[in-house]
C-alpha cells in the first residue's frame, strides 16, 4: 500500500486496499453462476402472500396504464463537468467548500487550499448527508463533511512539497475541514445563499467536545488518559449520511472512522475487535504522528469512541453533541426514524461495508410531541435483519442472551460481532435507509459488492454467498439494488416483515441476464451504485448514485453519477439530475415550502463549480421556474 498514491482515492477504494479480499472469479464465470433474470423475477412474485401490483413484473404494465406521478421530463445521461436538471428547472450554487460562514474567516483562496487558521470558520470539505430545520422562522441546514482530499486541501502551490500531512498544522487544518456545518440559509432574487454570521452558524469538527450516553458510556473500553470516566469525547469522524429526529434534532453518522487511527510503533498488538472494524497500524491522514489520541500505541481505547450516531441540536449553537451508543457501533451510513404503532421510536440503520448488516433500533419509551425525548435514543433494543429466500424476514434482537456477550455495553461496542453471533444476513453494502411517508414500508440501498461470491466471506468470516431469490442475489455485483420491506401488520415495531427488491440496477444494453437489472431498468434510466436515498412528502423515492461514471464497458450508457426519482407504486424510475463527472451526488433536503431542493455534490472533477481553479464540493439549489413545489 505504501507504494500507491492514496491521496485521490475514495474511502471505499482506500478501505479496499487496507483489506484486500480474495479475487473473485472472472466476470464471465460469475455472470454464468448468477441466477437468470427470469428466475429472479419469479422469486420477486412471492412478495407478500400473493402477486400484487407491487411486484416488479406488475410494475411494467402498471407503468404503462397509470398516469405518471412524475412532474418532470426525464433527462439524458451526461459526461461533462456541470449539473443538468429537467426543462423548466433552474439550479445554482448555495455554498462551496471554503466559503466563509463568519465574516472573520479568510475568503476562499484556491492557491493555498483555503486558509488553515480559519478552516473551522468556513464551509467544510466533501458535503454529504443534510437536513433542513425551521428554527424561529429561519431556515437552518445541518450538513456533513465526510472526509478531505489532501491533494486539494494541502496543495503544493501553498509551499507544500508533497500534499501530505507532515505537520501538526496540516493535521489540524484537515480536522477542521471535516465534521458538520450548521448554517442559516435564505432565498434571494437570484437564488439561495448562506446568512454569514447568523447566530445559528456553527462548525463541529474532529475536535469538538461531545458526550457519550447509552449502555457503552463509561465502559472500560471507552476510558482514555484524557477521559478516565469514558463519557466525554473530542470530535466526530467521517460524517456520512444523516437523519432527523421527530423532535427536530440532527443525526450525523460516523462511517469510515477506522482509517483515522494508526500506530506509531508498528509492532503494537491490535486490541481485540479492531480487525473486524478494519482498524490497523496504518492510518489515512497520519493524525497519530501529531496527536497522541489517534495513536493506537498510546491510546488503544480512543478508536472505541467512534462509529456511533451523534445527535446535534441545530437550534442551540451552544449545545453539546451527544453520541448515542445504544444505536450500535459500526460504519454508520445514515439513520431513518419512524414510530411503532404504539409510538415507540424506530431507527433503521445500515453498516456500509461488504457483507455487513442492516439494523433496527426500537426504544423502550414512547414518543409524545413536546414530551421528554432525552432517553429515547439511550434505552432500547438493537436488532439485525435476517432475510429468508421465501420473501419473509426477521429482526433478531442483540442482547447479552442472544449474542453470548457479557453485557449490553459490549453489544453496543462490538456490534458487528454481536450481529454475526445471531446469524444476520450479509448484505451488499447497506447505504442509505429511508422510510416511506405514504406506505407502510421502508427501503435500503445496497450499493454494490464486487466481492460477493460462493467462497467469499465478510471481515467476520460470515459467508457472502450469491443465492437466487435473496436480497443479494448476484456474484460480482457491480451495480447494486434497493431492498424494500413491509413490517408485519404495518407496524415497524413488529419482529417480522416481508421483502422484495424495488429495483435491481444493471445494464440491459450490455447484458441479457441478471446483470441487465430488473424490468424497471431500461436503456433510458440506467444507473449503478444507488447510495443516497430520501422519500419525499408524496412517497416518491429520490435515489442518488455513487458509482462508476466512466460511461464505458459494464457502465456504458450510465454517464455521470445522478439523482433519479422512483415511484414505489408503479416501479417507474426517471432521471432528474446529473452531477459533474468525478462527483458523487449525495445529500438531499428541501426548503420548508418544498419549492427548493438542496442537493449535495461531493468530490466533483474538472472545474466545478463555475470554472473554479480547483474543483469544490458544493451544495446546490434546484427550483422550478414556475415556482411550484418539488417533492
Ligand atoms: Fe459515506 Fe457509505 O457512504
Ligand atoms: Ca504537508
Ligand atoms: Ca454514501
Ligand atoms: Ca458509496
Amino acid at each position: 500500500m505504501k507504494d500507491i498514491d492514496t491521496r485521490h482515492l475514495s474511502w471505499d477504494d482506500w478501505d479496499e486496499l487496507r483489506r484486500p479480499a480474495p479475487e473473485t472469479t472472472d466476470f464471465d464465470k460469475v455472470v454464468a453462476a448468477a441466477m437468470s433474470r427470469r428466475g429472479f423475477m419469479t422469486g420477486v412474485l412471492a412478495f407478500g402472500s400473493a402477486a400484487t401490483a407491487l411486484n416488479l413484473m406488475g410494475s411494467t404494465s402498471a407503468q404503462a396504464q397509470s398516469a405518471s406521478r412524475f412532474a418532470f421530463q426525464p433527462i439524458d445521461i451526461q459526461t461533462d463537468f456541470t449539473i443538468h436538471v429537467p426543462e423548466g428547472y433552474d439550479w445554482g450554487v448555495l455554498v462551496s467548500w471554503g466559503d466563509p460562514l463568519f465574516s472573520d474567516a479568510a475568503p476562499w483562496d484556491p492557491t493555498n487550499g483555503g486558509d488553515a487558521a480559519t478552516a473551522d470558520r468556513v464551509f467544510g470539505e466533501n458535503t454529504d448527508g443534510m437536513e433542513l430545520f425551521e428554527v424561529d422562522g429561519k431556515q437552518v441546514i445541518a450538513v456533513n463533511h465526510e472526509y478531505v482530499n489532501e491533494d486539494i486541501n494541502l496543495p503544493a502551490a501553498a509551499g507544500e512539497s508533497t500534499s501530505i500531512v507532515d505537520s501538526a498544522e496540516d493535521a489540524m487544518k484537515l480536522m477542521n475541514l471535516q465534521g458538520v456545518t450548521v448554517m442559516e440559509v435564505a432565498e434571494t432574487d437570484t437564488g439561495w445563499g448562506v446568512v454569514v454570521d447568523s447566530p445559528f452558524n456553527r462548525r463541529i469538527t474532529n475536535n469538538t467536545p461531545m458526550t457519550l450516553t447509552g449502555p457503552a458510556a463509561g465502559h472500560a473500553l471507552l476510558q482514555t488518559t484524557a477521559d478516565p470516566a469514558g463519557t466525554t469525547v473530542l470530535g466526530t469522524l467521517n460524517n456520512c449520511g444523516a437523519g432527523k429526529t421527530l423532535w427536530g434534532t440532527y443525526l450525523t453518522c460516523e462511517e469510515n472512522f477506522n482509517g483515522y487511527f494508526g500506530a506509531t510503533d508498528a509492532a503494537t498488538t491490535m486490541p481485540d475487535g479492531f480487525d473486524r472494524y478494519g482498524i490497523g497500524a496504518e492510518s489515512r491522514y497520519a493524525y497519530e504522528q501529531f496527536n497522541p489520541r489517534f495513536d493506537i500505541t498510546k491510546e488503544p481505547n480512543e478508536a472505541n469512541r467512534f462509529g456511533y450516531i451523534v445527535e446535534i441540536d441545530p437550534a442551540d449553537p451552544d449545545s453539546t453533541p451527544i453520541k448515542r451508543t445504544a444505536l450500535g457501533r459500526f460504519k454508520h451510513e445514515n439513520a431513518a426514524m419512524t414510530l411503532t404503532t404504539d409510538n415507540r421510536v424506530v431507527v433503521y440503520l445500515g453498516d456500509d461495508e461488504r457483507g455487513e448488516f442492516l439494523y433496527r433500533y426500537v426504544s423502550n419509551g414512547t414518543y409524545t410531541e413536546g414530551g421528554d425525548t432525552s432517553a429515547l435514543l439511550d434505552d432500547g433494543t438493537l436488532y439485525v435483519a435476517k432475510f429468508e429466500a421465501d420473501g419473509s424476514g426477521q429482526w433478531l434482537a442483540l442482547t447479552p442472551e442472544t449474542t453470548g456477550m457479557d453485557d449490553l455495553a459490549m453489544v453496543c461496542i462490538h456490534t458487528r460481532q454481536a450481529a454475526s453471533a445471531v446469524g444476520a444476513t450479509t448484505m451488499d453494502r447497506p447505504e442509505w435507509v429511508a422510510v416511506s411517508t405514504t406506505l407502510p414500508e421502508a427501503y435500503c440501498c445496497l450499493t454494490n459488492n464486487s466481492k460477493r461470491a460462493e467462497d467469499a466471506v465478510n471481515a467476520g468470516g460470515d459467508a457472502m454467498l450469491a443465492e437466487d431469490g435473496t436480497p443479494n442475489p448476484r456474484a460480482g455485483n457491480e451495480y447494486g439494488q434497493i431492498v424494500r420491506w413491509r413490517p408485519t401488520n404495518t407496524d415497524h415495531g413488529a419482529d417480522t416483515f416481508a421483502w422484495d427488491l424495488y429495483v435491481m440496477a444493471g445494464n440491459p444494453d450490455v447484458h441479457d441476464d441478471a446483470y441487465a437489472g430488473s424490468a424497471n431498468v431500461t436503456s433510458g434510466n440506467m444507473f449503478n451504485s444507488p447510495d443516497g436515498m430520501v422519500v419525499d412528502s408524496n412517497g416518491m423515492i429520490w435515489i442518488q448514485t455513487d458509482g462508476d461514471d466512466s460511461n464505458e464497458g459494464e457502465f456504458a450508457g450510465m454517464g455521470n453519477n445522478q439523482m433519479l426519482v422512483g415511484d414505489p407504486e408503479t416501479g417507474e424510475i426517471a432521471r432528474f439530475l446529473t452531477g459533474p463527472n468525478g462527483s458523487e451526488v449525495t445529500g438531499l433536503t428541501w426548503s420548508t415550502d418544498k419549492k427548493t431542493a438542496f442537493v449535495g455534490i461531493q468530490h466533483p472533477g474538472g472545474d466545478f463549480p463555475n470554472a473554479s481553479p480547483v474543483p469544490r464540493s458544493s451544495v446546490v439549489w434546484v427550483r422550478r421556474q414556475d415556482g411550484a413545489v418539488i417533492g
